[in-house]
């Protein structure tokens, strides 16, 4: 009986604490001067984890160029965006720090490993940079926002995940390097009303801007 009891105890709590518990990010509205007032949504991960970035065009859908940013922890090896929400079968932007710049990887996975270079992606850098605390790069694709199967919602929610890995890539000035499995992965469901800009200004930032 008190056996029980106590298991209906712990499983109304268990309950209680999953109710409860804190949403793992926070999300907000960012814009930035030096990139010519271009306005993102920017995504907190819980804990030691990469922000991330994101902006498109106004009035934009189906294909159409997309920004990420990525700031990390200056002890992450690599970290990864997921354009549709999870590990396979979408784009996934991968970078790692290579010297005082960064290495950005176009990858997509069909399973749960190393997931190979996808060439229907393509990349442009527009910053990328590093400090005692921190790596970051801010890159264009183009062919990020629809893929075989899917695309980004530009007028609803948009889910999209994450990964991070403590452990360096083996060739850091390939972007075909190998590299191993995630530490932390994470999702986030947000629309993307902040990432939106004037389109004039959204191409004519991605055009001139070079790093
Ligand atoms: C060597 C490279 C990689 C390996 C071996 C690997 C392996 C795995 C495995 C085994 C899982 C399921 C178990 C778990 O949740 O830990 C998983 C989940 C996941 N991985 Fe990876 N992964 C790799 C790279 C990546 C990259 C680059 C991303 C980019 C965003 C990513 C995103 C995710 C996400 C979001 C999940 C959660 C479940 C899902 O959406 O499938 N992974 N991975
Ligand atoms: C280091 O870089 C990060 C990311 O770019 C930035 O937020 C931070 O202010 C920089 N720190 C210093 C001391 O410049």
């Amino acid at each position: 009986m008190f056996r029980c009891l106590l298991a209906a105890l712990l499983l109304a709590s268990s309950g209680l604490a999953a109710s409860i518990e804190k949403r793992q990010w926070t999300e907000s509205k960012y814009c930035n001067p030096e990139a010519g007032g271009l306005c993102y949504l920017q995504i907190v991960p819980r804990g030691t984890n990469p922000i991330f970035r994101i902006a498109i065009p106004d009035g934009a859908s189906g294909s159409f160029d997309t920004v990420l940013e990525i700031i990390a922890p200056i002890t992450l090896g690599w970290a990864g965006f997921a354009w549709g929400g999870s590990m396979t079968a979408n784009p996934l932007t991968v970078a790692w720090p290579n010297g005082q710049k960064a290495t950005v990887s176009s990858r997509w996975s069909t399973g749960r490993v190393l997931p190979p270079v996808y060439s229907s992606a393509t990349y442009k850098t527009l910053k990328s940079s590093r400090n005692a605390t921190h790596w970051s790069v801010e890159v264009a694709c183009t062919g990020c926002s629809r893929w075989s199967g899917g695309q980004i919602n530009t007028n609803g929610l948009s889910m999209f995940a994450w990964a991070m890995s403590r452990s360096q890539v083996s060739q850091p000035a390939s972007a075909s390097s190998s590299f191993s499995i995630h530490n932390s992965v994470g999702t986030f469901t947000e629309p993307l009303t902040s990432a939106k800009n004037p389109a004039s200004a959204f191409s004519t930032y991605v055009r001139t801007a070079t790093g």
